[in-house]
Formats: structure tokens, sequence, C-alpha cells
């Protein structure tokens, strides 16, 4: 073991990345005036409704910061929107990156770590997931409580079965402090506030585990059986590491789902990518009472 090897309490996993923060600091003198911290938002496939709901937005392309890649999945716009929800500033990701799009892990968690470089003190990540658990319904919402990661850090890679899992910076893990670290993160404020949300509005919360993998193809039946026998609740392609990204740096996350399909294996239905943007349509309504609730706790 190398003489200088630690482990940190807090790991410092980001690279450099001040001339994007720069640049995107550059673009939104509102969140600077505000005296509360912004509340930022993960906007996953077909929620990037809730960007309408924010108030005088400013809109920002990746395209425009250096350093990000474009967002080039169908339903993901690649923008940064900021502005205000519920009297408090928010910025929200309309459109991720995701290691199936052939970005790497450090890449994918860029515009999550820039977030955290600008102040955010919570985040929200909500995504598209095929539903397991066969007690789950299309259309579901549910909190991730747990996640495992199957990511590969390259396009093509066999997943890395339980390898603890995503060090977003391209540091090797043990320089990065993330060694023997155990990286479960579900904020319990923003777990309770999200369940009193959706009671006070009379709708259902699920709880799950969520299982990342690369896609971009869904599983085959065996594949969803195995998964389903390892505890998985929902399969989805992204959310692991930005949650990661956002609570190693200090960030108070959750992460929610919308079940858009059942991954059942004996009652296998096929789902294409149209059918999860409308699903997640009818479910951005419950999304957005609970983000209102959040970004309400924190003004
Ligand atoms: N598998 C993986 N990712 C997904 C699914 C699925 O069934 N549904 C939505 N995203």
């Amino acid at each position: 073991m190398p003489a200088n090897f630690s482990h940190p309490a807090v790991p410092d996993p980001l690279p450099d990345f001040s001339e994007s923060l720069a640049a995107l600091q550059a673009k939104i003198p509102v969140l600077r005036e505000s005296p509360h911290p912004p509340l930022g938002v993960v906007l996953g496939s077909g929620l990037g409704g809730l960007a309408d709901a924010i108030e005088s937005p400013t809109v920002i392309p990746y395209r425009e910061i250096p350093g990000l890649a474009a967002s080039t999945a169908a339903g993901h716009r690649g923008e940064f929107i900021v502005g205000h929800l519920a009297s408090r500033p928010i910025i929200a990701m309309a459109g991720r990156l995701h290691v199936y799009e052939g970005h790497s892990l450090p890449d994918v968690t860029r515009p999550v770590a820039l977030m955290a470089g600008i102040g955010i003190s919570e985040l929200v990540v909500s995504c598209a997931a095929g539903g397991l658990n066969p007690s789950f319904s299309v259309g579901d919402l549910v909190l991730i409580h747990e996640h495992s990661s199957w990511l590969g850090g390259k396009l093509g890679a066999p997943p890395t079965l339980f390898q603890s899992p995503i060090n977003p910076s391209s540091a090797p893990a043990s320089a990065a402090g993330w060694f023997q670290r155990r990286l479960s993160t579900c904020d319990p404020t923003l777990d309770q506030i999200a369940h009193q949300t959706a009671h006070k509005h009379g709708f259902e919360l699920r709880r799950g585990m969520y299982l990342a993998v690369n896609g971009p193809n869904y599983e085959t039946r065996a594949e969803c059986r195995m998964m389903r026998g390892l505890g998985a609740d929902l399969v989805g392609m992204s959310t692991v590491p930005e949650i990661l990204s956002a609570s190693s740096a200090g960030v108070r996350t959750i992460g929610i789902s919308v079940v858009t399909n059942l991954a059942l294996p004996d009652a296998p239905v096929t789902a294409d990518h149209a059918d999860v943007l409308e699903v997640c349509e009818r479910a951005a309504d419950r999304l957005q009472q609970i983000v209102r609730a959040i970004a309400t706790h924190g003004a």
C-alpha cells in the first residue's frame, strides 16, 4: 500500500472543472443573488415537463459549457434550466448523459458535479425504470432507497458485477477515497418529505432497490429473473452515478423512478422508448409535487 494512502471522511472525487464552473456561474447571476442555496433536479426520460414550471427560466445548453458533452438520447434536451420554483432558486438538468451514448462515467457525472460546485444543497434525481418487483404497476413512483450498479465504465465492457461501483472521477478508487466505503445514499429528510407529500396529495410512493445497467437494450427474461432474485425492484440505465457524485460532494440526495414498464420474467411486456416517454408524462405532476415540497422546505 502506498505510504500516502488515506481514507478521507469525504472524498474529493471531482476532477478539476474550474473552467466549466466559471462558464456556468457567469450565465446564472440569479443563483448568486438568492439568500437560499439552489435546489438541483435531474429530469429523466420524458420528465422534462417539470422544467416548464420553473419561473423566469434561463436556458443553458450543455454544449455552451466547456467540458460538457451533448445529450443525444430521445426525450433528453441537454440543457440546464435555471430559475425559481416555490420561491426557491432551482437548477434543473433537462436531459442527462448515459453510458450507452458512449460517455465515460466522469462525463456522465460532470453536470451533477457542476451543480454541486455552484452550491446546490439538495438534489432530486428522477428517471424512468423497469419494474422488477411484481407488486409494482406501470406509472408508479418509486423512491430509490437502495441501489446497486453494474455499469461498466466503457461502452461494450462487461458489467462490473458488484464492483463498488462508481468512482465518478478518473482517479483510481483508492486515491479518491472510495475504497471500502459503503455507498448507500438516500437522504432521510428528503425521503420523509417525499412520503408526506405523496400522502397529502393522495398518491402512493413506493420504495425500492434500483439496479443500474449499461443498456441500451432492455433485459432478457433470464436477466429479469436473475436481477429480481438478487433483490432488485427496479432496473434502469442511469441515476446511480449521479446520486453518488452528488452525495459524495455533500449534497443531500434522493432518487425517484417512474415505473414505465414491467420487467417481469414470466409476463414479458415489450416497451419501446415512446411508451416510456408517455408514462413519464403522466407521472410528471406527482413528481412535481414532491419537488415543490422539497423546494418549499429549503426556501
Ligand atoms: N430496463 C432498463 N432501463 C429501463 C427500463 C427497463 O426495462 N425501462 C425504462 N428504463
